[in-house]
């Protein structure tokens, strides 16, 4: 006779054994678990609510993967990809080349919770989290190879980060961090509880939305369904945090903090110009700002309160932040795009400035002015000016410009000396995560940092460019070769 579920449930996933030839810490290094002798008792009590068997898992994911395939095939067939917005296109390529490899990074993060997690109950979890993240990547993959006759810019989603592109340095310095380096406990509330429960929304919930009324339906699918397994295996750091909450809150506290302010900064240059600049006007659903706030930061705030933790000290600053930290990254990143591997849609046409000004008071203040200078150099004839011959500072914890974290305003240095070498900062913040936890962040060189030791070669753009792996074919420049600057060439001759 078959037993229900329930009847069986609990064994499986309780099975643990006692270790008679090796100590448990030995076993279970807390260097790996996170969790030294002293409370290994308490994560006992660690719980998850989705009772999933393997075989129900598979059932469902089949279904899933027939679903993503049905409409790829359709969508390939009917050639949608040749009809799609450049703006948009580029918010893919973006998309597929910085975070297919987060998505094998992942595998190894949750082989860890299976092998190394101080719980029977999170190992057994882990393994489907692991068959997650690997369909994942390969679904990233399939998609890039198919339009890859496209565009050479898919290649990316496999090459980028065997490449020495400064934003793909970015993208991998945090998960390097958080996924391949971070013990059980830190990945799951740096990883799971604010990466996928939170911000992951912004590409997968957001993304997907935009990509589906600009009619790029098969992407939009392919992100909708990743999403439905974020949703699931994002939940192992819920009972992570209770148990923390338990034995050791301050650290509860400063991991979420850091990994918060982190994470924006990412999500502001992997989202924040492809919603607010590169999907078509008529086709945004929501500001990054209000998406922002809905998702992330109510989730967030949620969080906190629900698990008695603080606000973090620099909430002030981070709302500041959300006003300009993505602007800032959208004007710099079109600045400085022969170092990009997508087009980058400037989007400040007269209607799509409009939008920005109603959506963000002080865009004109901090940014407008900054794109009449872009623009009055386009439509001068004068290219040459609106193209980098250098390469800007970098933040040493977040990797990305000094300058690119609040208002044009906002300029005092923020640098610190540790153990004889200087180190500088986006931001306060930046600098504050730093200083939590130097050992962890020290020794990184950032991509200037490598330029002036010499290792970049010739010493200059072009040099910069080689390094960087960016060949003509990829190399980013404006997506609507700069049509959009003829709306004032009008108004001013008028
Ligand atoms: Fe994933
Ligand atoms: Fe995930």
């Amino acid at each position: 006779m078959l037993l229900n579920r329930d009847d069986w449930y609990d064994t499986s996933r309780d099975l643990d054994w006692t270790f008679t030839y090796v100590e448990a810490s030995d076993a279970f290094p807390a260097r790996w678990s996170g969790v030294g002798a002293e409370s290994a008792d308490a994560w006992q009590a660690w719980d998850e609510p989705f009772r999933v068997s393997y075989r129900d898992y598979v059932r469902i994911q089949r279904e899933k993967e027939s679903g993503v395939k049905a409409v790829r095939s359709a969508m390939m067939r009917a050639g949608v990809y040749e009809k799609l917005d450049a703006g948009h296109v580029a918010a893919s390529h973006l998309h597929m080349g910085t975070t297919c490899m987060v998505e094998q990074m992942a595998v190894t993060m949750q082989s860890r919770f299976c092998r190394f997690a101080p719980s029977p109950r999170w190992r057994n979890l882990g393994v489907f989290g692991m068959l997650d993240e690997t369909r994942h990547a390969q679904l990233d993959l399939l998609f890039s190879h198919d339009l890859l006759k496209f565009d050479p810019r898919f290649d990316w989603a496999q090459k980028a980060f065997h490449t020495n592109e400064w934003g793909v340095l970015a993208v991998k310095n945090f998960f390097d961090d958080i996924m391949l380096s971070a013990d059980c406990v830190e990945a799951s509330l740096a990883a799971s509880l604010t990466v996928e429960h939170g911000f992951t929304n912004i590409q997968f919930v957001a993304l997907a939305a935009d990509a589906m009324a600009a009619g790029d339906v098969n992407w939009s699918n392919l992100l909708s369904s990743i999403q439905t397994d974020e949703a699931r295996h994002a939940q192992v750091g819920f009972p992570t945090l209770a148990v923390l909450m338990e034995t050791d809150p301050a650290r509860a506290q400063t991991s979420l903090d850091v990994a918060f302010w982190r994470s924006t900064r990412l999500f502001q240059v992997l989202t924040g110009p492809a919603m607010d600049y590169y999907t078509p006007l008529d086709q945004r659903k929501m500001s990054f700002k209000e998406f922002m706030l809905e998702w992330i930061v109510n989730h967030h705030e949620r969080i906190l309160e629900d698990y008695g933790l603080k606000k973090p000290w620099y909430w002030d600053q981070f709302m500041h932040s959300l006003e300009n930290g993505h602007h800032a990254l959208h004007i710099g990143t079109w600045y400085w795009r022969p170092t990009l591997f997508w087009k980058p849609n400037a989007g400040v046409s007269k209607d799509e400035r409009e939008w920005l000004r109603e959506k963000y008071p002080t865009w004109e203040d901090n940014w407008g002015v900054m794109w009449d200078e872009i623009i009055k150099n386009v439509n001068d004839d004068r290219i040459q000016d609106t193209l980098p011959v250098t390469l800007p500072s970098l933040c040493n914890l977040t990797q990305l410009p000094i300058g690119s974290a609040m208002s044009r305003h906002d300029l005092e240095p923020h640098q610190l000396v540790y153990k004889e070498r200087l180190y500088s900062f986006d931001s306060e913040i930046s600098q504050w995560c730093f200083e939590q936890d130097p050992e962890r962040y020290a020794g990184h060189r950032s991509f200037v940092d490598r330029f002036i030791g010499g290792e970049i070669l010739p010493p200059d753009l072009g040099g910069a460019l080689a390094y960087m792996g960016l060949t003509p074919d990829v190399m980013g420049d404006d997506a609507y070769g700069y049509a959009w600057a003829k709306d004032y060439v009008t108004a001013e001759a008028g």
